[in-house]
């Protein structure tokens, strides 16, 4: 299976998953793309020998079509069969999501149905949560909501603040987003809960 993973920042999500696929796996990266010309990502996957791609949303300004039109067309040259989102900061509209139906992939950082949106750790501290965590989704036209494929918890300690918290379930972010998309790519969607 041939795998696109976006990007919008330093692409510590996507480097485990390159590290994962570069053993025994049924998938392997053909493109790493970014909306911010300027992530370090980009640069951290070009060093590991993966063709790249920045296609920068601001030149669209808000026409949010126009930028998806750009983002699909060299997504497309890439011929993808599964689309991981990792770190990736826009919201897509329906009518492209629905283009990647059962092949996009997305990890957010709670334990969701939870805190869908921004935020998720200082939203869990704030609730008086005992745990926190991550999940990787099949992602569909409504924000962080579509068929849970794993998910991985974190106790939330007294002490925490949500860059606390944050480091910790990146930790699990880690290990769960590889995890998941090994057995994606072997046409597993049975959720996965990582202990
Ligand atoms: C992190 O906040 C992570 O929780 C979320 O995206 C952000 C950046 O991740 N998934 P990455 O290091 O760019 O993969």
């Amino acid at each position: 299976k041939r795998v696109a993973i976006l990007i919008s920042g330093g692409g510590s999500n996507m480097l485990r998953l390159v590290e994962d696929m570069a053993g025994d796996h049924p998938a392997r990266p053909v493109l790493v793309a970014s909306n911010d010309p300027t992530a370090a990502g980009l640069r951290r996957a070009a060093d590991l020998g993966i063709e790249t791609a920045a296609v920068d949303h601001r030149p669209f300004g808000k026409d949010r079509a126009a930028f998806e039109a750009a983002l699909q067309a060299r997504l497309i040259q890439s011929a993808p069969d599964i689309v991981c989102l990792a770190g990736f900061m826009r919201i897509l509209t329906a009518p492209f999501v629905d283009g990647w139906r059962g092949r996009m992939l997305n990890i957010h950082p709670s334990l969701l149905p939870k805190y869908r949106g921004l935020n998720t750790h200082g939203r869990a501290i704030a609730a008086g949560d005992a745990e926190a965590g991550c999940t990787v989704h099949e992602v569909t036209a409504e924000l962080d909501d579509g068929p849970i494929l794993g998910q991985a918890r974190v106790p939330i300690l007294p002490d925490d603040d949500a860059e606390t918290l944050a480091a910790r379930v990146l930790v699990q972010e880690h290990r769960l987003y590889p995890a998941v998309l090994r057995r994606f790519a072997a046409g597993c969607t049975d959720p996965l809960t990582l202990t």
